[in-house]
């Protein structure tokens, strides 16, 4: 799968979003080592602080999909706009919460998760690492030496 592909379904996944109190609409696209894909978007809440993000909705489904020791590969796109059109043109890169959670799984997996960063409107796009994002960070492979 290509990296526009995997920004594709990412940008898609985006246009499900629930967004209506940010009008900021994220989309996560994940890849299996096994070739499938698990997407999610944010769902906000009248309660703001219960708004969940793309990443955590799109980690749920590949954990029920196919398991997050399986995960390849993200891409996340998002920004400004909802419902059939994202105009955002700035890239959007996960926020500290939703790294913690990709931390997770690589380590699970013993892969550098590669995170593909794209704008709402799909011109701009980094390509980042999960060490990257998140260097030091805490996460399962801290918690090996206890019995
Ligand atoms: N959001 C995500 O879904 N993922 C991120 O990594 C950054 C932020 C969502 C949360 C909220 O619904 C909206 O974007 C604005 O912060």
């Amino acid at each position: 799968m290509t990296d526009q592909d995997l920004i594709a379904a990412a940008r898609a996944a985006a246009l499900r979003a629930y967004a209506p109190y940010s009008r900021f609409s994220v989309g996560c696209a994940i890849l299996s080592v096994d070739g499938e894909i698990a997407t999610g978007a944010n769902m906000e809440n009248a309660c703001y602080r219960l708004g969940v993000c793309a990443e955590i909705a799109a980690l749920t489904a590949a954990q029920s999909a196919f398991g997050l020791d399986k995960i390849a590969r993200t891409a996340v796109a998002g920004g400004d706009g909802s419902g059939a059109e994202l105009t955002g043109t700035n890239v959007c890169t996960p926020c500290g919460g939703c790294r913690q959670s990709i931390l997770e799984a690589a380590q699970l997996s013993g892969r550098d998760v590669e995170i593909l960063c794209a704008s709402g409107d799909g011109t701009k796009f980094e390509n980042h690492r999960i060490a990257d994002l998140i260097p030091h960070g805490f996460g399962p492979a801290n918690l090996a030496d206890r019995a």
